[in-house]
């Protein structure tokens, strides 16, 4: 099984977006993908993958407070992908959830167990998680046991400086391949000249970069990659998730 984290050094650059998209897309290939939400303190992909609130009982947040197993945090998505395969496991939006994580943190290593087990129990062939913003202990240790670390960033270089220092951080643990992925390219920018610049920047692999596009904005329920199967942005996500894989 593969693990892959997604991290970004600042928060709204489209992670849970690309993330969930890309998940459903894996699935579509016939893979069995699992999701986590792991942004306990801003928590979205349930949202973004189509989950209705009313349906999540136990989150991840349960998990690792002791209040369940991890299997009881797991959800099957309809992904609205022919037989797709996803599974994911949720974090609380429920407002005390989030506060209680945010002040005290979670084990990393109760974590890291939950994500074996969940290998094992849906045998799993992929495992793409979601991690907060900003780098500290709970996901530089997660990158750690990583096979592939994302780091999504916005193109306007708002974020240069903590990218460039999350992708030395990869680097130095010496296991997990890190990747960027960068968001929000100006209409026009053509993509090739963004990836060969960004490559030279920060001397590490882009796996693809998406532009700006107002489609994501129109609301509706479920994977933008279902809703809109021949969207360019669905063409370049389908790229991104076999960039993934290589
Ligand atoms: N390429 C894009 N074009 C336009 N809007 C985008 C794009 N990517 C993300 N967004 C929007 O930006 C907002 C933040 O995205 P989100 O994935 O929730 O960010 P994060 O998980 O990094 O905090 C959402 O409203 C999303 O629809
Ligand atoms: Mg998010």
């Amino acid at each position: 099984m593969t693990l892959i984290t997604f991290h970004s050094f600042r928060r709204g650059v489209g992670r849970s977006h690309i993330v969930a998209n890309l998940a459903g897309l894996l699935a579509d290939s016939g893979r069995r993908v699992g999701l986590i939400d792991g942004n306990l303190r801003l928590p979205g992909l349930s949202a973004y993958v189509g989950l209705p609130e009313p349906q999540i009982n136990r989150t991840l947040n349960d998990y690792l407070r002791g209040k369940c197993e991890i299997e009881q945090a797991t959800y099957a998505i309809t992904t609205g992908l022919g037989t797709a395969s996803l599974w994911l496991i949720p974090a609380s939006t429920n407002a005390q959830d989030i506060s209680y994580a945010t002040r005290y943190g979670y084990d990393i290593d109760l974590f890291a167990n939950g994500l074996l087990t969940i290998r094992e129990e849906m045998a799993l062939d992929l495992l793409l998680v979601e991690m907060h913003a900003g780098l500290d202990e709970e996901s530089i240790r997660l990158m750690a046991i990583a096979d592939k670390a994302a780091i999504v960033l916005r193109h306007d270089q708002s974020d240069y400086q903590g990218t460039a220092v999350m992708v030395d951080v990869v680097r130095k643990l010496d296991g997990p391949i890190p990747l960027l992925i960068a968001n929000e390219l100006p209409r026009h920018y053509p993509t090739d000249e963004a990836i060969t610049r960004l490559e030279a920047i920060y001397n590490c692999q882009v796996a693809g970069v998406l532009h700006h596009n107002d489609d994501l904005q129109i609301t509706g329920s479920g994977l933008f990659v279902a809703r809109h199967p021949t969207h360019p942005l669905t063409k370049t996500l389908q790229r991104i998730a076999e960039n993934l894989l290589s």
